[in-house]
């Protein structure tokens, strides 16, 4: 029993003095923005998630928990009094961020997707008529007056400090989605036939979010030129300029691609932000995280030097206009995009490599005392390799890659691949690509640019005698049908057009919120 007890205070004691010495992302990255990560309903409930949330994390995202499709109730909801609830979901995390002094990013509001069909027509029935644009308006102001008060009442002390008012409102060539439902299409366009419905939205969100909730349009691939640019001049730029918006949210659902160039380069990607912070705005990274081909983990010093280029783009363009940098998931196998590893923990809540060059890039001197963003007690660290760097945060190239060898790279990835399973054959003679070099990413011509054009349903010029179907290296998931709309982007990140890329080169798809590299002969 003596003994017992003896080592019991020993080990209290060695938990005191890690607990006042490890930090966490919080805390090293606390002189420059806060540093999050999300819950769900069921990572909520785990013990182990939450003690890495509180060690590593001061803001919190709800995954699902606030979408439409989780909040809007049918039953009794007129179009002047939007009925909202929150699930149980909902509930344990914005008690647990109250309750633990973790600020909130509520997500979100107005968006295409996890969004009830019947939301949009009459009698909240799916078998309704589309409701007018002027119905709409009622019921998306009682929806988000509605939602901002259920909030206040039931979490009066919830640090509420941003919200995404609108999602994903862009199309990937940039304007307005197609009106519909399903695929991508929008029920918000179909109602109001075209974007007008983004400024009310955030109109009512001014009206009726608290003070201090900042409001942020949020949007993916927002690094690509043509949709960056209308992300950039015609939503955020005029709704900065009339007080409606405060902030840009850049999801950054990256793709490493191990064994060829990551996409999007960082020099694109700090492009990008540059563009955003000269608004005046704001800038959240709000969705962070970067996959590799597949799951295999020899790729983990890719992704981490990845991320590292990534963050020091975050950290010498963006600035102190970038406010928070949210990751999208915490452990590898608990991420939405959990076949290829994008997060950086594994599926045993270890550090990964990523980890640590995050937390080298920033001298210890700049570090926060461990704990002081948060209120709860901290937890001890399991390992902490990693050093600080004394070095400062240049910005390194990353793309480096000569020609030949992206070709080559991406031939015998897309050998080995299971999305490019039928490629190999086609993509492997590297020699009759006209691949660019991804070194000169930026303001380079080449062959491909020639042509580019962000219109839509442009077939593509052709400098190749050699046209042929696309489709066979494409591959399973990624094979285009003639009633698909698919924009191609150039390895430059510069739009195409959106039809069979009939012209020798390599070429980034897009589609949703994955990327692949193909190539043309
Ligand atoms: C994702 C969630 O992570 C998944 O669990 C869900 O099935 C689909 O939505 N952009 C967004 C997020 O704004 O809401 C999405 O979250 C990921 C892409």
């Amino acid at each position: 029993m003596k003994i017992n007890i003896v080592f019991l205070l020993v080990a209290v004691a060695s938990a005191t003095s890690f607990a006042q010495t490890t930090a966490g992302l919080k805390d090293v990255y606390s002189s420059k923005f806060k540093f999050g990560n999300i819950l769900n309903g069921s990572t909520v409930n785990n013990a182990a998630m939450k003690t890495i949330v509180l060690r590593e994390f001061n803001s919190i995202t709800p995954e699902n928990e606030l979408k439409p499709d989780a909040t809007i109730v049918a039953s009794g909801s007129t179009d002047d009094n939007v009925k909202v609830q929150l699930n149980n979901g909902a509930k344990a995390i914005l008690q647990f961020c109250q309750d633990n002094k973790i600020p909130v990013r509520g997500h979100t509001l107005v968006w295409h997707s996890q969004t009830p069909e019947w939301f949009f027509r009459t009698g909240f029935t799916s078998s309704g008529a589309v409701v007018s644009a002027a119905v709409m308006d009622k019921r998306m102001e009682s929806y988000i007056k509605n939602m901002f008060a259920l909030i206040k009442s039931s979490y009066p002390n919830l640090n509420l400090y941003a919200y995404d008012v609108v999602n994903e409102a862009s199309s990937e060539s940039g304007g307005p989605r197609t009106a519909g439902n399903g695929d991508g299409k929008s029920m918000w366009v179909q109602v109001y036939k075209d974007n007008s419905f983004i400024e009310k939205a955030f109109t009512y969100a001014r009206k009726y979010a608290p003070a201090t909730t900042k409001l942020f349009y949020n949007d993916y691939n927002e690094y690509i030129q043509a949709k960056r640019d209308y992300i950039a001049n015609s939503i955020v730029k005029p709704l900065k300029q009339k007080g409606l918006l405060d902030g840009m949210g850049m999801q950054s659902h990256l793709d490493v691609r191990t064994g060829s160039d990551p996409y999007p380069s960082p020099t694109l990607y700090g492009q990008a932000i540059t563009i955003y912070k000269n608004l005046g705005v704001e800038i959240h990274v709000s969705e962070l995280d970067a996959t590799i081909n597949d799951g295999n983990e020899s790729y983990f010093t890719g992704q981490a030097t990845y991320y590292k280029n990534i963050m020091n783009q975050i950290l010498t363009n963006g600035g102190s206009a970038i406010t928070a940098v949210v990751v999208w998931g915490i452990q590898d196998d608990q991420s939405w995009r959990k076949a290829r590893k994008p997060l950086l923990f594994n599926a045993s809540g270890a550090k990964k490599a990523a980890y640590n060059e995050l937390v080298n890039l920033i001298p210890q001197s700049d570090w926060g005392k461990p704990g002081s963003n948060s209120s709860s007690s901290i937890v001890p660290s399991s390992s902490s390799s990693a050093k600080p760097s004394s070095s400062s945060v240049a910005v390194s190239s990353s793309s480096k890659a000569s020609s030949s060898s992206t070709a080559a790279s991406s031939s015998s990835k897309a050998s080995s691949s299971s999305t490019a399973a039928s490629s190999s054959s086609k993509a492997s003679s590297s020699s009759t690509a006209t691949s660019p070099s991804s070194s000169s990413l930026a303001n380079s011509s080449s062959s491909h640019t020639a042509t580019s054009s962000s219109s839509s349903d442009e077939t593509l010029s052709s400098s190749s005698s050699e046209e042929e179907d696309i489709t066979p290296i494409l591959g399973t998931g990624l094979s285009i049908q003639s009633s698909q709309s698919i924009t191609y982007y150039s390895i430059k990140g510069e739009p195409l057009g959106s039809a069979k890329p009939q012209k020798a080169g390599i070429y980034i798809i897009k589609q949703g919120y994955s990327v692949k590299k193909i190539v043309v002969r």
